[in-house]
């Protein structure tokens, strides 16, 4: 199906993309130029006039003073304002879960435990090393978070590797995505970063206006393929909040009755990475390839367990092909709102020390929870492989 290019902006209230705090997706974009780094920077260009044609390129670790207190330094934001990407090219994705032995033994070794954190949605590993699984334990892997829809490993040593072992450990799932407007250790376009050094007061300005932090989306499903298997890495992070919740839309979908389920089968609706580029640039920040739409089936089938789900988020969608704009927009609010309301299929991972969460990306939405004013950061490592197009197959009539 050719992607949908129509550069019309969404006339419905979509949800904000561009506030600091609400998103993993969007929490790192570039803040706005500060007067006095922009001071120092005129100087500088005064001394050294050779360089005024240089692109900008803007880090963390000369903002917070040339020092800092991360217990990762070489993963705080930078942000290249000369570096740009032509557009994705497809790929073929190898979806690992689809064969994977569901025994899980290469995963699930001996002395290792699995807890579920809700009967349908979320759980928790101990003593599996991620980094050293065999394939075979990769692909279970896969299958596990499939089926579990996210899982949290303890007692990592993904952050303690060099960056480009982190990234050949990711690239088994899938192609590595580059974030359009996001800041990430200088040289690893392909890390994602959420960072909040929550002393800046942005929380207080952002709550101002808002009852809320949450907000439910899936990553960058804008994209034609957008990610699968999905991994975040927790570098620092408070000692009591900044949680991160996470719904099923396997769930979701099943919760609906059949008449609504047939009726959803066959609609398409439209992803726009519009918006979030266009927050990006108007706070000066990076936008690192031009934006994209694209529409994708509003259920969409795992290619690993064969479930549906739906595929529709508050962060991306924004209106459902070929209905008219009352009837896509009462049809996606029922949608959001029945996937955000739902915790009875949501789970709440809590971050530790050395914990990487695992997430479906094509089965799930997550949000942020900002809910500490401790002052203490809280900075992650997403390591983000795309997948397959996503694709529906048809309806199955639930009659006996
Ligand atoms: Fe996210």
């Amino acid at each position: 199906m050719a992607p949908i290019v129509t550069e019309e902006l969404p006339e419905r209230a979509a949800p904000r993309v561009d506030s600091p705090v609400e998103q993993e997706e969007t929490s790192e974009q570039e803040k706005p130029v500060e007067q006095e780094p922009a001071k120092r920077e005129e100087s500088a260009e005064k001394e050294k006039p050779i360089e005024q044609n240089k692109p900008k390129v803007r880090r963390t670790i000369d903002e917070e003073g040339g020092t800092t207190t991360a217990t990762y330094p070489h993963y705080l934001p930078v942000w290249d304002h000369g570096e740009k990407y032509p557009p994705w090219e497809p790929f073929t994705h190898t979806e690992h879960g689809k064969d994977a032995d569901p025994s899980f033994k290469d995963l699930l070794v001996e002395g290792s435990k699995l807890q579920h954190l809700t009967p349908t949605t979320g759980s928790e590993v101990t003593g599996v090393q991620l980094s050293k699984l065999s394939n075979a334990g990769k692909d279970q892997l896969a299958l596990l978070v499939a089926q579990r829809k996210v899982v949290a490993f303890r007692d990592q040593d993904l952050a303690d590797l060099p960056i480009q072992e982190a990234l050949n450990f990711g690239v088994y799932f899938g192609r590595h995505h580059i974030h359009p407007t996001s800041g990430a250790p200088e040289g690893y376009p392909e890390i994602h970063l959420v960072y909040r050094n929550s002393n800046s007061g942005e929380f207080e300005s952002f709550l101002a206006n808002r009852n809320s932090s949450v907000s439910w989306h899936s990553d960058v499903t804008y994209e034609e393929q957008p990610p699968g298997t999905t991994f975040l890495i927790v570098l620092d992070t408070p000692e009591v909040g900044g949680d991160t919740a996470f719904v099923n839309h396997v769930e979701a979908y099943n919760r609906l009755s059949p008449a609504i389920k047939e009726r959803l089968h066959g609609l398409t609706a439209v992803h726009s990475g519009f918006e979030q580029a266009e927050s990006s640039r108007s706070r000066g920040g990076v936008v690192r390839r031009e934006p994209v739409k694209h529409s994708h089936p509003l259920v969409r089938t795992h290619p690993a367990t064969g479930e549906k789900a739906l595929f529709v988020n508050g962060g991306f969608t924004r209106s459902i092909d070929g209905l008219k704009k009352e009837e896509s927009e009462y049809l996606l609010k029922f949608l959001l709102d029945h996937i955000a309301r739902g915790i009875d299929y949501q789970a709440r991972v809590r971050w530790a020390p050395k914990t990487v969460v695992v997430w479906d990306n094509r089965v799930t939405s997550h949000s942020a929870i900002v809910d500490w004013v401790t002052g203490e950061r809280r900075h992650l490592a997403r390591i983000t492989p795309q997948a397959e197009r996503p694709y529906e197959t048809p309806y199955v009539s639930e009659a006996k």
